[in-house]
């Protein structure tokens, strides 16, 4: 979880340093707050440019965590629903290290008091909290969700997905990926009933927890827009695992572009999943900012381990997704079709000798398509290919260095055949 803390309070002082700073402190909600581990980091690294309310139901752990302030030298005061926003005008914007708790149902506080940056962190589905933030972020705001609740959003307990975030769900090799673009789907149709819109920042998938960051802009239009271009339905091919956005919406009527299921007997290869987000993950300039705020830093060891700083340093790649033919750091794709991952190992390619991964993004760019590692996978390149484009890309490499080998094998044998 020190990963988890590390990213979200360089989201928050990425957030910060692109304001302006003669607009004032803005207001942090730590939603559920524990023992203030999160909060506490906040507030210590970002003083008085952040107001910050940290909220817990259970009367132990608000214990621990008014212990906690102590201990690192925060004063607190406890306040209920209605007295935060005239205590963090009163009693917060000074220089002065201090942190407002309360002892409540995190909803009951959201309904009281506008915020710029929410995060939420529940044991298990945020689901039921995520409206409500949505409803009380300012326009601009920052609304960050972490989600254990990996066996449904990752395809294992689809029923459950379905119940908590209304997703058809499966297994798929993706499956990280999917989780995210899930739960950014139903973020968006959440936002959309508060009329407003939804853009990620981020999405960080580590082994216990999924970890998503999106930008809240209010009005209707824009919400209707957001909805209308990025939120749909995926055509997933359970044999080969191409997808794409699906057309109709209906089983049948919808295919995922490879063919797999064009014979009598593929009929039922493609399955229709979703609602998933199929717009863009990640916004590159803001990455760059968390990466400053994470790495330039003097305390920068204590605040990631060293496979985290790897998992930083391919999310920022990741987020620059490039091809060859692209200079700028727009990825050259139609607009709005998502790219997914794949991975050599999954295209059946025996007896030919895989790339590595770098040599594979490479010969991808050369093609014309976008391509890039990616922190969802770390044995899978995103790119803008389909899978059936990256079957024959490997296979005309593989037969173009065989070949290869071949002339340089006789051109040798000739030599020394001339030697002799
Ligand atoms: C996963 S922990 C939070 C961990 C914390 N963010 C950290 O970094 O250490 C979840 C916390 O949410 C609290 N909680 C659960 N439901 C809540 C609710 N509806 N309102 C407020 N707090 C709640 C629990 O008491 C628990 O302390
Ligand atoms: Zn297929």
């Amino acid at each position: 979880m020190r990963c988890n803390r590390a990213f979200v309070c360089a989201s928050l002082a990425a957030l910060v340093e692109s304001r302006d700073p003669v607009s004032g402190p803005i207001d942090c909600l730590d939603g559920f707050s524990a023992s203030g581990a999160m909060a506490l980091q906040w507030k210590t690294r970002l003083v008085s440019k952040i107001r910050v309310l940290a909220v817990d139901r259970c009367p132990s752990a608000m214990s621990a965590l008014e212990a906690n302030c102590e201990l690192n030298g925060v004063h607190w005061r406890r306040v209920r629903p209605h007295e935060v926003a005239e205590q963090f005008s009163t009693d917060c914007g000074s220089g002065k290290l201090k942190i407002l708790t309360a002892l409540e149902q995190v909803n009951s506080v959201m309904e009281t008091c506008p915020f710029d940056f929410i995060h939420l962190d529940p044991f298990g589905s945020p689901a039921g909290n995520i409206e409500s933030a949505l409803r009380h972020l300012r326009n601009g705001g920052l609304l960050s969700v972490t989600c254990t609740d990996l066996a449904s959003l990752l395809g294992q307990q689809p029923r459950v997905a379905m119940r908590n975030y209304g997703a058809v769900l499966m297994r798929v090799r993706c499956a990280p990926e999917l989780g995210a673009r899930t739960l950014l789907a139903f973020v968006a149709a959440c936002a959309a009933r508060c009329n407003k819109s939804i853009r990620p920042v981020y999405c960080l998938s580590a082994p216990r927890f999924l970890l998503a960051c999106v930008r809240v802009e209010r009005g209707a239009r824009r919400a209707d827009d957001c909805l209308a271009r990025s939120v749909g339905r995926l055509a997933h091919c359970r044999v080969c695992q191409q997808q794409r956005p699906a057309t109709s919406g209906s089983i049948g009527g919808d295919n995922a572009g490879c063919g797999c299921g064009d014979d009598a007997e593929g009929g039922g290869a493609v399955a229709v999943l979703g609602p998933v987000w199929l717009g863009d993950l990640f916004e590159s300039d803001f990455i760059k900012r968390m990466a400053r705020h994470l790495l330039g830093s003097a305390e920068s060891d204590s605040l990631l381990a060293s496979e985290d700083k790897i998992l930083l340093k391919m999310l920022l790649e990741e987020s620059q997704c490039l091809s060859r033919s692209t200079d700028s750091l727009e990825v050259s794709m139609p607009p709005f079709q998502p790219m997914f991952y794949i991975s050599p190992k999954w295209l059946r390619l025996s007896g030919v000798d895989l790339p590595r991964l770098e040599q594979l993004i490479e010969i991808l760019r050369s093609s014309g398509h976008a391509a890039s590692r990616t922190h969802f996978d770390l044995t899978a390149v995103r790119t803008s290919a389909s899978i059936q484009a990256c079957r024959d890309l490997i296979l005309q490499h593989s037969t173009a260095a065989i070949l290869n080998h071949n002339n340089t094998t006789d051109a040798a044998s000739l030599t020394s055949s001339m030697d002799s």
